[in-house]
């Protein structure tokens, strides 16, 4: 499986981190963040893959729109189809609650061709700023959930 996300101010970077600790018992799982290099086709190759964007301006993140664009591009120009591949996912917020993010991202990635799962997380930027260590559990036992239901 794999794990995609954004983070600007590190948050969801670390809720990534745990996730990935969490589902490795179980799966073997590869963490991509958007802005490194990675070829495409993990995408297409993976058997589930979960997506990370913090809230920004009551939406994902601009570095997560322009990289689903460039996946469905990818998947039409490569006749790639993602065929109800599961997917799942989560992110950070600071104060309006992140269901425009779960909505916008959910939207999205169905577009592509993913399925994706009702069980999702998201944590507020203060619960994993102050208190990651009581709060890593959350995102250990999403990353479990999610690799062994593939
Ligand atoms: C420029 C900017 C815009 C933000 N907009 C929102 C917002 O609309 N709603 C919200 O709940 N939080 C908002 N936040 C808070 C972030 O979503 C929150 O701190 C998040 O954990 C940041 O994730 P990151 O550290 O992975 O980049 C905003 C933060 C910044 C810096």
């Amino acid at each position: 499986m794999v794990i995609i996300y954004d983070s600007k101010t590190g948050n969801t970077e670390k809720m990534a981190k745990a996730i990935a600790e969490g589902a490795s018992n179980h799966a073997e799982v590869e963490v991509k963040k958007i802005g490194e290099a990675f070829p495409l086709i993990i995408m297409a190759d993976a058997d589930g893959v979960i997506f990370g964007s913090p809230v920004y301006y009551a939406d994902i993140s601009n570095n997560m729109k322009d990289f689903l664009s460039h996946v469905e591009t990818y998947i039409n120009a490569n006749k790639r189809k993602i065929n109800n591949k599961p997917a799942s996912v989560f992110g950070s917020y600071g104060y309006d609650g992140a269901w425009i993010m779960e909505e916008r991202l959910k939207e999205r990635i169905m577009g592509l061709g993913y399925k994706v799962s009702d069980n999702v997380l998201v944590m507020i930027d203060s619960d994993i700023k102050y208190n990651f260590d009581a709060n890593s559990a959350k995102c250990k036992e999403f990353g479990r959930k999610f690799a062994e239901s593939l």
